[in-house]
């Protein structure tokens, strides 16, 4: 039998593979801080450099071929470059974005409308991004209920916006908060999550504008619904971040997956159907904000924010073509989608109780899972995960580093064998290798 390889050797096997990706990464480094510009795309030794993706698969410089696991950070619920939002795409280009209203963003946001319970006989107000449509929601919410202070969830994700990120990871209140100034942390509350005696406790300082609740996050059906009773209660205003769970959990997202409205929904990813936009969405009495109405209203109650890149058509185009394949094809999109994610949970989990070893995989929403993530036992040694990273991509699996990524409904029996096989290869490594204890 031929021992399984070290991690010296995974590493070697690795850079042999990539050598046009290492070349481009010292290059990178140079004009880009530690060559990336996105925290997720950072890895040791270096990043991979891709050149193509079609489907659920990518390819990188060196020609090594992946089934991906990133899914263009989770907007690619389709795979890479479906037929059908490829060419709503190209009719768009025919036009650039010329800063100026068009017939498709109207429909845009009808679609929106009709599709995400909150908007129902709301207002949709388009932004570029998830984390722009998380800000905006919350700048709303306080201009509607007269008060500064937000609650958000230890752990959570929100986007780069700076008060957003004072949840980012333990120990609360240290990480991540450089560059914050202490008045902006001051208006954040944090809570965790599944503790509604928290959340009322800071809903009765009469201090709070708002609950942001991230859609794909790990908080049960009814702490969501106890949210919804207590910022009713409390007046406080009740924003789900979708940006991930929107048109991925289901086709109107976490709020429909549970059967919880909340007041706001921010909105990202799938609605550009892989192009750039975020939106928010809700009520008109909490939207209204953004009317222009008199001199008064315009300059002391209005937000006055534009945005260049607000409804940019080829966006837009893509967005409601997504969205529109979404409903017509609900039926057959979700069941599949959660299929995947309990097929590979459990095999990885499987893959483990077979080698005796503690990994714990998973992906959200619990039940149904539409990403996964695997956990590797807290008495692993540190190489452990760098081991799993090298192994996966030395075989094929793509995904941000070790086992953590979105999944589409369009992986084909092969991409899952070879995925399978790929969880059990990096298992056996950390097995062999002592990295992890036996149980
Ligand atoms: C839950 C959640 N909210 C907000 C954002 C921010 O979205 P964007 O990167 O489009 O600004 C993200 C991005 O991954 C996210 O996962």
């Amino acid at each position: 039998v031929t021992p399984l390889p070290t991690v010296s050797d995974l590493e070697k096997e690795f850079i042999k593979k990539h050598s046009k990706s290492q070349k481009l990464y010292e290059r990178a480094r140079n004009i880009l801080p530690s060559g990336v510009s996105h925290d997720g795309r950072f890895a040791k030794p270096f990043p991979i450099y891709m050149v193509k993706a079609e489907g659920t698969h990518k390819w990188d410089v060196d020609g090594n071929e992946y089934v991906d696991y990133v899914m263009g950070h989770g907007g690619a619920l389709f795979g890479y470059g479906d037929p059908r939002l490829r060419a709503a795409m190209e009719k768009a280009l025919a036009n650039p974005h010329m800063g100026a209203c068009t017939e498709l963003e109207i429909e845009w946001a009808e679609t929106i409308e009709r599709l995400v319970p909150c908007a129902k006989n709301g207002y949709v107000r388009g932004c570029s991004c998830g984390g722009e449509a998380v800000e905006e929601a919350v700048r709303v919410a306080r201009i509607h209920t007269g008060k500064d202070k937000i609650v958000i969830h230890e752990g959570c994700y929100h986007g780069k916006w700076e008060e957003t990120c004072v949840g980012r990871g333990p120990p609360y209140g240290l990480v991540n908060q450089k560059g914050i100034p202490k008045a902006i942390r001051e208006n954040v509350i944090l809570v965790p999550y599944n503790k509604p005696e928290a959340v009322e406790a800071a809903f009765r300082t009469g201090e709070v504008a708002c609950i942001l609740l991230q859609g794909n996050a790990p908080y049960t059906k009814d702490y969501i619904k106890t949210l919804r009773e207590l910022t009713t209660k409390y007046g406080v205003v009740f924003i789900m971040d979708e940006v991930v769970s929107g048109f991925r959990y289901s086709v109107g997202g976490a709020q429909e997956y549970y059967g919880v409205t909340p007041d706001l929904a921010a909105l990202g990813k799938v609605i550009g159907g892989g192009a750039p936009c975020g939106a928010v969405a809700g009520p008109k009495e909490i939207l209204q904000y953004y009317e222009f109405r008199d001199e008064y209203w315009n300059r002391f109650i209005r937000p006055a924010v534009g945005g260049t890149w607000n409804m940019q058509p080829l966006s837009i185009a893509a967005g409601i073509e997504a969205m529109n394949i979404c409903d017509k094809e609900h039926e057959k999109i979700y069941p599949r989608l959660y299929e995947i994610g309990k097929r590979l949970t459990k095999n990885l989990n499987d893959t483990a109780a077979d080698l005796h070893i503690k990994v714990t995989a998973g992906g959200l929403p619990p039940e149904n899972p539409t990403n996964i993530t695997a956990t590797l036992d807290p008495h692993a040694s540190p190489l452990a995960a760098y081991a799993v990273d090298l192994t996966l991509k030395n075989n094929g699996f793509f995904s941000y580093r070790g086992i953590s990524g979105h999944t589409t409904f369009k992986y084909t029996e092969e991409d899952l064998r070879q995925t399978e096989d790929a969880f059990r290869k990096a298992l056996e490594v950390i097995k062999e290798n002592k990295l992890t204890p036996t149980v």
